[in-house]
Protein backbone atom coordinates (compact mmCIF):
# COMPACT_ATOMS: atom_id res chain seq x y z
CA UNK A 1 0.00 0.00 0.00
CA UNK A 2 0.82 3.33 -1.00
CA UNK A 3 0.64 6.44 1.48
CA UNK A 4 1.46 9.69 1.61
CA UNK A 5 3.29 11.44 4.79
CA UNK A 6 0.39 13.48 5.12
CA UNK A 7 -2.85 11.32 5.45
CA UNK A 8 -5.82 13.23 5.94
CA UNK A 9 -7.38 10.43 6.07
CA UNK A 10 -5.94 8.88 9.10
CA UNK A 11 -8.00 9.30 11.81
CA UNK A 12 -5.61 9.26 14.65
CA UNK A 13 -5.12 12.64 13.35
CA UNK A 14 -8.21 13.47 14.18
CA UNK A 15 -8.93 11.96 17.80
CA UNK A 16 -5.69 12.56 19.10
CA UNK A 17 -3.40 14.51 17.08
CA UNK A 18 -3.22 18.55 15.72
CA UNK A 19 -5.09 18.30 12.09
CA UNK A 20 -4.94 22.27 12.11
CA UNK A 21 -1.08 22.13 11.81
CA UNK A 22 -1.48 19.79 9.02
CA UNK A 23 -3.55 22.18 7.26
CA UNK A 24 -1.54 24.87 7.94
CA UNK A 25 1.85 22.58 6.48
CA UNK A 26 -0.14 21.90 3.43
CA UNK A 27 -1.19 25.77 2.70
CA UNK A 28 2.04 26.57 2.80
CA UNK A 29 3.54 23.81 1.12
CA UNK A 30 1.72 21.52 -1.29
CA UNK A 31 -1.90 24.11 -1.47
CA UNK A 32 -2.75 20.90 -3.94
CA UNK A 33 -1.80 17.96 -2.46
CA UNK A 34 -2.25 14.47 -3.42
CA UNK A 35 -3.13 12.08 -0.81
CA UNK A 36 -2.48 8.42 -1.70
CA UNK A 37 -4.69 5.71 -0.21
CA UNK A 38 -4.65 2.00 -0.88
CA UNK A 39 -8.36 2.86 -2.69
CA UNK A 40 -5.84 5.49 -5.06
CA UNK A 41 -6.37 8.64 -3.75
CA UNK A 42 -7.61 12.41 -3.96
CA UNK A 43 -7.03 16.06 -4.14
CA UNK A 44 -7.19 18.30 -0.54
CA UNK A 45 -7.48 21.99 -1.67
CA UNK A 46 -6.78 24.00 1.76
CA UNK A 47 -6.21 27.61 1.19
CA UNK A 48 -9.38 29.97 1.26
CA UNK A 49 -8.48 30.97 -2.45
CA UNK A 50 -8.36 27.41 -4.07
CA UNK A 51 -11.33 26.14 -1.83
CA UNK A 52 -13.83 28.99 -2.71
CA UNK A 53 -12.83 29.09 -6.22
CA UNK A 54 -13.85 25.09 -6.40
CA UNK A 55 -17.09 25.98 -4.63
CA UNK A 56 -18.00 28.24 -7.37
CA UNK A 57 -16.98 26.58 -10.29
CA UNK A 58 -19.54 23.64 -9.91
CA UNK A 59 -19.29 22.88 -13.70
CA UNK A 60 -16.08 21.56 -13.41
CA UNK A 61 -15.95 20.20 -9.70
CA UNK A 62 -19.05 18.30 -9.49
CA UNK A 63 -21.26 17.24 -6.39
CA UNK A 64 -22.83 14.07 -8.55
CA UNK A 65 -20.01 11.34 -7.23
CA UNK A 66 -21.55 12.13 -3.71
CA UNK A 67 -19.44 14.51 -0.81
CA UNK A 68 -17.94 12.47 1.45
CA UNK A 69 -14.55 10.28 0.74
CA UNK A 70 -15.41 6.60 0.75
CA UNK A 71 -18.78 7.09 2.84
CA UNK A 72 -21.98 7.41 2.64
CA UNK A 73 -23.84 8.98 -0.15
CA UNK A 74 -21.28 7.72 -3.45
CA UNK A 75 -23.12 6.83 -6.43
CA UNK A 76 -21.98 2.79 -5.95
CA UNK A 77 -22.75 2.42 -2.87
CA UNK A 78 -26.30 4.34 -2.82
CA UNK A 79 -27.17 5.28 -6.03
CA UNK A 80 -28.02 8.43 -4.32
CA UNK A 81 -26.55 10.47 -7.27
CA UNK A 82 -28.55 13.54 -9.37
CA UNK A 83 -31.77 12.46 -6.84
CA UNK A 84 -30.20 13.56 -3.41
CA UNK A 85 -30.05 17.47 -3.20
CA UNK A 86 -26.48 17.33 -2.34
CA UNK A 87 -25.66 14.81 -4.67
CA UNK A 88 -26.37 16.80 -7.64
CA UNK A 89 -25.68 19.23 -9.84
CA UNK A 90 -27.94 22.00 -12.22
CA UNK A 91 -30.33 21.52 -13.22
CA UNK A 92 -31.33 18.83 -11.46
CA UNK A 93 -29.62 20.52 -8.17
CA UNK A 94 -31.70 23.98 -8.36
CA UNK A 95 -35.17 22.29 -8.97
CA UNK A 96 -34.86 19.89 -5.65
CA UNK A 97 -33.61 22.98 -3.57
CA UNK A 98 -36.25 24.86 -5.03
CA UNK A 99 -39.00 22.36 -3.16
CA UNK A 100 -36.74 21.21 -0.12
CA UNK A 101 -36.27 24.87 0.77
CA UNK A 102 -40.34 25.28 1.18
CA UNK A 103 -39.30 23.01 4.76
CA UNK A 104 -36.93 25.81 6.13
CA UNK A 105 -39.66 28.91 5.46
CA UNK A 106 -40.43 31.08 8.53
CA UNK A 107 -43.46 29.60 10.16
CA UNK A 108 -41.37 26.35 10.48
CA UNK A 109 -38.00 27.91 11.41
CA UNK A 110 -40.30 29.79 14.48
CA UNK A 111 -41.86 26.31 15.47
CA UNK A 112 -38.83 24.79 15.62
CA UNK A 113 -36.91 27.80 17.20
CA UNK A 114 -39.60 27.29 20.37
CA UNK A 115 -38.90 23.15 20.18
CA UNK A 116 -35.13 24.09 20.49
CA UNK A 117 -35.53 26.57 22.84
CA UNK A 118 -37.66 25.25 25.01
CA UNK A 119 -35.36 21.44 25.05
CA UNK A 120 -32.12 23.43 25.67
CA UNK A 121 -33.69 25.01 28.29
CA UNK A 122 -34.82 22.04 30.28
CA UNK A 123 -31.69 20.23 29.65
CA UNK A 124 -29.45 23.60 31.14
CA UNK A 125 -31.69 23.20 34.02
CA UNK A 126 -30.80 19.40 34.58
CA UNK A 127 -27.12 19.89 33.90
CA UNK A 128 -26.93 23.14 35.97
CA UNK A 129 -28.63 21.18 39.17
CA UNK A 130 -26.23 18.39 38.69
CA UNK A 131 -23.41 20.45 38.90
CA UNK A 132 -22.27 19.48 34.89
CA UNK A 133 -21.92 15.80 33.65
CA UNK A 134 -21.50 14.63 29.74
CA UNK A 135 -22.20 18.49 27.75
CA UNK A 136 -21.72 15.97 24.20
CA UNK A 137 -24.42 13.65 25.66
CA UNK A 138 -26.77 15.47 27.53
CA UNK A 139 -27.52 18.61 26.71
CA UNK A 140 -26.40 18.38 22.81
CA UNK A 141 -28.41 16.23 21.22
CA UNK A 142 -31.23 18.84 22.56
CA UNK A 143 -30.29 20.94 19.41
CA UNK A 144 -30.96 18.70 16.12
CA UNK A 145 -33.98 16.50 18.61
CA UNK A 146 -35.95 19.73 18.95
CA UNK A 147 -35.67 21.09 15.09
CA UNK A 148 -36.23 17.08 13.75
CA UNK A 149 -39.45 16.61 15.63
CA UNK A 150 -40.88 19.38 14.26
CA UNK A 151 -39.12 19.57 10.18
CA UNK A 152 -40.03 15.46 10.39
CA UNK A 153 -43.23 15.83 12.52
CA UNK A 154 -42.14 13.61 15.25
CA UNK A 155 -42.52 12.68 19.24
CA UNK A 156 -39.19 13.18 21.16
CA UNK A 157 -39.02 9.63 21.10
CA UNK A 158 -38.84 8.93 17.48
CA UNK A 159 -36.73 11.83 16.73
CA UNK A 160 -34.08 10.60 19.41
CA UNK A 161 -34.15 7.32 17.75
CA UNK A 162 -33.84 9.09 14.10
CA UNK A 163 -30.79 10.81 15.84
CA UNK A 164 -29.26 7.49 16.61
CA UNK A 165 -29.46 6.17 13.39
CA UNK A 166 -28.13 9.33 11.42
CA UNK A 167 -25.43 9.22 14.31
CA UNK A 168 -24.98 5.62 13.46
CA UNK A 169 -24.22 6.76 9.72
CA UNK A 170 -21.92 9.47 9.98
CA UNK A 171 -19.49 7.97 12.77
CA UNK A 172 -19.64 4.46 10.49
CA UNK A 173 -15.75 4.79 11.22
CA UNK A 174 -16.17 5.17 14.99
CA UNK A 175 -16.93 1.78 16.92
CA UNK A 176 -18.56 3.63 19.64
CA UNK A 177 -21.06 4.97 17.12
CA UNK A 178 -21.77 2.01 15.14
CA UNK A 179 -25.15 0.40 14.81
CA UNK A 180 -25.25 -2.62 17.21
CA UNK A 181 -27.07 -4.19 14.26
CA UNK A 182 -25.29 -2.87 11.20
CA UNK A 183 -22.16 -4.82 12.42
CA UNK A 184 -19.93 -5.50 9.70
CA UNK A 185 -21.76 -4.41 6.87
CA UNK A 186 -21.01 -0.95 8.86
CA UNK A 187 -22.17 1.65 6.97
CA UNK A 188 -24.90 -0.24 4.01
CA UNK A 189 -27.17 -1.55 6.82
CA UNK A 190 -26.96 1.39 9.08
CA UNK A 191 -28.38 3.29 5.67
CA UNK A 192 -31.05 0.16 5.29
CA UNK A 193 -32.47 0.72 9.14
CA UNK A 194 -32.78 4.93 8.15
CA UNK A 195 -34.43 4.11 4.97
CA UNK A 196 -36.64 2.44 6.70
CA UNK A 197 -37.45 4.51 8.99
CA UNK A 198 -38.51 7.10 6.56
CA UNK A 199 -40.25 4.87 4.22
CA UNK A 200 -42.36 4.22 7.41
CA UNK A 201 -43.17 7.82 7.89
CA UNK A 202 -43.43 8.45 4.12
CA UNK A 203 -46.29 6.04 4.33
CA UNK A 204 -47.86 7.38 7.36
CA UNK A 205 -47.88 10.43 6.16
CA UNK A 206 -49.70 9.69 2.61
CA UNK A 207 -52.13 8.46 5.07
CA UNK A 208 -52.14 11.65 6.93
CA UNK A 209 -50.60 14.50 6.03
CA UNK A 210 -49.07 16.98 8.68
CA UNK A 211 -47.30 20.38 7.69
CA UNK A 212 -43.64 18.77 7.79
CA UNK A 213 -40.91 17.97 4.88
CA UNK A 214 -42.53 14.97 4.26
CA UNK A 215 -45.37 16.44 3.16
CA UNK A 216 -43.89 18.61 1.39
CA UNK A 217 -41.88 16.50 -0.49
CA UNK A 218 -44.90 14.49 -1.30
CA UNK A 219 -46.18 17.26 -2.81
CA UNK A 220 -43.32 18.82 -4.52
CA UNK A 221 -42.70 18.71 -8.48
CA UNK A 222 -39.98 18.93 -10.89
CA UNK A 223 -40.17 19.38 -14.20
CA UNK A 224 -44.09 18.63 -14.54
CA UNK A 225 -43.79 15.74 -12.26
CA UNK A 226 -43.95 14.51 -8.64
CA UNK A 227 -40.83 13.23 -7.05
CA UNK A 228 -39.63 9.21 -6.83
CA UNK A 229 -40.72 7.38 -3.94
CA UNK A 230 -35.84 7.27 -3.99
CA UNK A 231 -36.28 11.44 -4.14
CA UNK A 232 -38.37 11.39 -1.38
CA UNK A 233 -35.94 9.04 0.92
CA UNK A 234 -33.05 10.53 -0.67
CA UNK A 235 -33.88 14.28 0.45
CA UNK A 236 -35.49 13.26 3.92
CA UNK A 237 -31.94 11.34 4.63
CA UNK A 238 -29.88 14.74 3.08
CA UNK A 239 -31.83 16.70 5.89
CA UNK A 240 -32.12 14.31 8.77
CA UNK A 241 -28.41 13.63 8.33
CA UNK A 242 -27.65 17.76 7.58
CA UNK A 243 -29.73 18.52 11.03
CA UNK A 244 -28.78 15.47 12.85
CA UNK A 245 -25.36 15.25 12.43
CA UNK A 246 -23.65 19.30 12.89
CA UNK A 247 -25.44 21.42 15.11
CA UNK A 248 -24.41 19.04 18.50
CA UNK A 249 -20.69 18.31 17.08
CA UNK A 250 -20.73 22.58 16.69
CA UNK A 251 -22.24 23.22 20.21
CA UNK A 252 -19.88 20.61 22.01
CA UNK A 253 -17.10 21.96 20.18
CA UNK A 254 -18.17 25.61 21.32
CA UNK A 255 -18.35 24.98 24.95
CA UNK A 256 -15.00 23.09 24.84
CA UNK A 257 -13.79 26.01 23.41
CA UNK A 258 -14.79 28.29 25.83
CA UNK A 259 -13.21 26.19 28.03
CA UNK A 260 -9.69 26.90 26.62
CA UNK A 261 -10.12 30.43 25.94
CA UNK A 262 -11.00 31.36 29.29
CA UNK A 263 -10.66 34.89 28.73
CA UNK A 264 -13.17 34.81 25.47
CA UNK A 265 -15.54 33.26 27.60
CA UNK A 266 -15.75 36.07 30.24
CA UNK A 267 -16.40 38.48 27.57
CA UNK A 268 -19.61 36.25 25.98
CA UNK A 269 -20.92 36.52 30.28
CA UNK A 270 -20.27 40.08 30.09
CA UNK A 271 -21.10 41.95 26.99
CA UNK A 272 -23.94 40.45 25.15
CA UNK A 273 -23.99 42.64 22.44
CA UNK A 274 -20.65 40.01 20.85
CA UNK A 275 -23.36 37.40 20.15
CA UNK A 276 -23.38 37.83 16.46
CA UNK A 277 -19.88 37.85 16.23
CA UNK A 278 -19.24 35.29 18.64
CA UNK A 279 -21.66 32.99 16.86
CA UNK A 280 -19.63 33.62 13.06
CA UNK A 281 -16.84 32.94 15.54
CA UNK A 282 -17.57 29.81 16.53
CA UNK A 283 -18.79 28.63 13.25
CA UNK A 284 -15.20 29.20 11.63
CA UNK A 285 -13.69 28.13 14.63
CA UNK A 286 -15.04 24.57 15.11
CA UNK A 287 -15.65 24.18 11.09
CA UNK A 288 -17.92 20.91 12.45
CA UNK A 289 -18.21 19.48 8.49
CA UNK A 290 -14.29 19.89 7.97
CA UNK A 291 -14.71 19.40 4.09
CA UNK A 292 -16.52 18.03 1.00
CA UNK A 293 -15.74 16.18 -1.89
CA UNK A 294 -16.12 17.01 -5.57
CA UNK A 295 -15.07 15.28 -8.76
CA UNK A 296 -13.83 16.98 -11.02
CA UNK A 297 -15.08 16.71 -14.52
CA UNK A 298 -11.81 18.04 -16.77
CA UNK A 299 -8.66 18.25 -16.37
CA UNK A 300 -7.85 21.56 -14.71
CA UNK A 301 -4.34 22.65 -13.59
CA UNK A 302 -3.57 24.88 -10.25
CA UNK A 303 -0.52 25.61 -8.99
CA UNK A 304 1.81 23.74 -10.83
CA UNK A 305 -0.19 20.32 -10.16
CA UNK A 306 -2.72 18.56 -12.64
CA UNK A 307 -6.12 17.35 -11.66
CA UNK A 308 -7.19 15.11 -14.12
CA UNK A 309 -10.97 14.36 -14.91
CA UNK A 310 -12.22 11.89 -12.70
CA UNK A 311 -10.19 12.94 -9.71
CA UNK A 312 -11.51 12.71 -6.54
CA UNK A 313 -10.97 16.62 -4.87
CA UNK A 314 -11.46 17.57 -1.27
CA UNK A 315 -11.83 21.07 -0.39
CA UNK A 316 -11.47 21.67 3.35
CA UNK A 317 -13.45 23.80 4.72
CA UNK A 318 -11.46 23.74 8.36
CA UNK A 319 -8.14 25.00 6.61
CA UNK A 320 -9.80 27.45 4.30
CA UNK A 321 -11.41 29.25 8.17
CA UNK A 322 -7.47 29.54 9.76
CA UNK A 323 -6.34 30.78 6.69
CA UNK A 324 -3.93 33.20 7.70
CA UNK A 325 -4.07 35.12 4.39
CA UNK A 326 -7.58 35.45 5.40
CA UNK A 327 -7.71 36.11 9.00
CA UNK A 328 -5.89 38.22 10.91
CA UNK A 329 -4.22 36.20 13.64
CA UNK A 330 -6.51 32.94 12.35
CA UNK A 331 -5.25 30.93 14.86
CA UNK A 332 -6.99 33.31 17.79
CA UNK A 333 -10.58 32.47 19.04
CA UNK A 334 -11.97 35.79 19.02
CA UNK A 335 -15.64 36.53 19.82
CA UNK A 336 -15.22 39.99 18.73
CA UNK A 337 -13.81 38.85 15.16
CA UNK A 338 -15.14 41.19 12.48
CA UNK A 339 -14.77 40.37 9.09
CA UNK A 340 -14.98 36.83 9.96
CA UNK A 341 -16.15 35.57 6.23
CA UNK A 342 -15.66 32.22 7.20
CA UNK A 343 -16.88 29.45 4.50
CA UNK A 344 -18.41 26.44 7.50
CA UNK A 345 -21.00 26.24 5.78
CA UNK A 346 -20.03 26.08 2.41
CA UNK A 347 -19.79 28.04 -0.86
CA UNK A 348 -22.25 28.46 -3.85
CA UNK A 349 -25.04 26.42 -4.93
CA UNK A 350 -24.80 24.15 -2.38
CA UNK A 351 -24.35 26.61 0.26
CA UNK A 352 -25.85 24.87 3.27
CA UNK A 353 -29.50 24.95 3.27
CA UNK A 354 -30.28 24.64 7.07
CA UNK A 355 -27.60 27.53 7.81
CA UNK A 356 -30.71 29.43 9.77
CA UNK A 357 -31.45 26.84 11.18
CA UNK A 358 -28.03 26.17 12.63
CA UNK A 359 -27.71 30.04 13.58
CA UNK A 360 -30.89 29.48 15.16
CA UNK A 361 -29.80 26.54 17.39
CA UNK A 362 -26.06 27.73 18.08
CA UNK A 363 -27.48 31.08 18.81
CA UNK A 364 -29.79 29.67 21.40
CA UNK A 365 -27.24 28.01 23.21
CA UNK A 366 -24.81 30.73 23.09
CA UNK A 367 -27.37 32.72 24.93
CA UNK A 368 -28.37 30.95 27.38
CA UNK A 369 -25.08 30.36 28.79
CA UNK A 370 -24.26 34.18 28.25
CA UNK A 371 -27.76 35.06 30.33
CA UNK A 372 -27.06 32.19 32.93
CA UNK A 373 -23.35 33.40 33.13
CA UNK A 374 -22.58 29.63 32.60
CA UNK A 375 -18.69 28.56 33.36
CA UNK A 376 -17.19 25.29 32.20
CA UNK A 377 -14.58 23.23 33.81
CA UNK A 378 -12.94 19.93 32.71
CA UNK A 379 -13.98 17.03 34.30
CA UNK A 380 -12.34 13.91 32.82
CA UNK A 381 -10.71 13.67 29.14
CA UNK A 382 -12.69 14.98 26.19
CA UNK A 383 -13.21 12.52 23.14
CA UNK A 384 -13.30 13.55 19.55
CA UNK A 385 -15.32 11.37 17.41
CA UNK A 386 -13.48 9.08 15.32
CA UNK A 387 -14.27 11.22 11.57
CA UNK A 388 -12.53 13.32 9.58
CA UNK A 389 -15.67 14.27 8.12
CA UNK A 390 -17.36 15.64 11.05
CA UNK A 391 -15.38 17.52 13.55
CA UNK A 392 -16.37 17.96 17.67
CA UNK A 393 -16.69 15.37 20.47
CA UNK A 394 -18.43 12.75 21.47
CA UNK A 395 -18.04 13.32 25.53
CA UNK A 396 -17.50 16.41 27.06
CA UNK A 397 -17.28 15.93 30.79
CA UNK A 398 -17.61 19.49 32.39
CA UNK A 399 -18.74 21.07 35.92
CA UNK A 400 -20.73 23.81 35.60
CA UNK A 401 -19.81 26.94 37.50
CA UNK A 402 -22.65 29.66 38.24
CA UNK A 403 -21.35 32.99 39.08
C1 LIG B 1 -23.17 23.80 12.27
C2 LIG B 1 -24.09 23.31 11.48
C3 LIG B 1 -23.91 23.00 10.02
C4 LIG B 1 -22.79 23.00 9.23
C5 LIG B 1 -21.35 23.32 9.66
C6 LIG B 1 -23.20 22.62 7.90
C7 LIG B 1 -22.35 22.56 6.80
C8 LIG B 1 -22.78 22.36 5.51
C9 LIG B 1 -21.93 22.47 4.34
C10 LIG B 1 -20.44 22.79 4.35
C11 LIG B 1 -22.71 22.21 3.25
C12 LIG B 1 -22.26 22.26 1.78
C13 LIG B 1 -22.12 20.88 1.20
C14 LIG B 1 -21.57 20.89 -0.20
O1 LIG B 1 -21.26 21.96 -0.75
O2 LIG B 1 -21.40 19.80 -0.75
C15 LIG B 1 -24.04 21.91 3.72
C16 LIG B 1 -25.11 21.55 2.92
C17 LIG B 1 -26.32 21.10 3.43
N1 LIG B 1 -26.75 21.16 4.72
FE1 LIG B 1 -25.69 21.87 6.29
N2 LIG B 1 -24.54 22.37 7.92
C18 LIG B 1 -25.03 22.60 9.18
C19 LIG B 1 -26.34 22.48 9.59
C20 LIG B 1 -27.38 21.98 8.83
C21 LIG B 1 -28.75 21.81 9.29
C22 LIG B 1 -29.26 22.21 10.67
C23 LIG B 1 -29.44 21.24 8.25
C24 LIG B 1 -30.89 20.81 8.15
C25 LIG B 1 -31.81 21.02 9.01
C26 LIG B 1 -28.51 21.08 7.14
C27 LIG B 1 -28.81 20.51 5.92
C28 LIG B 1 -28.01 20.61 4.80
C29 LIG B 1 -28.43 20.17 3.47
C30 LIG B 1 -29.74 19.50 3.12
C31 LIG B 1 -27.36 20.49 2.61
C32 LIG B 1 -27.30 20.25 1.10
C33 LIG B 1 -27.56 21.57 0.39
C34 LIG B 1 -27.42 21.47 -1.12
O3 LIG B 1 -26.77 20.54 -1.61
O4 LIG B 1 -27.97 22.34 -1.81
N3 LIG B 1 -27.28 21.53 7.53
N4 LIG B 1 -24.06 22.02 5.11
Amino acid sequence: MTTSVIDLTDLDLFTGGDPHAVWKELRAEHPVYWNATAQGGFWALTRMEDVTAAYVDAAAFSSRQGTVLGGSYRREADSASGRMLIASDDPQHRLLRQQIHKAFLPELMERARRAVRGGVRAALDRFQNEGGGDFAREVAPELPAGLLAVMFGLGRTDALHLLSLTRSMIGFQDPAYRSSSAGATGLAATQVEIFDFITALVEERRRSPAEDLVTILLNATVNGRGLTEDEILYNCLNVAVGGNETTPFTAAAAVQTLIDWPDQAAVLNSEPDCLPTALDEIFRWTSTNAYVQRTATRDIDLHGRRIEAGDSVTLWNASANRDESQFADADRFDVRRTPNRHIAFGVGAHRCIGMGLAQMEVGLLLQEIATRRLRFEPDGPPRQLRSNFMLGPTHLPVQVRLP
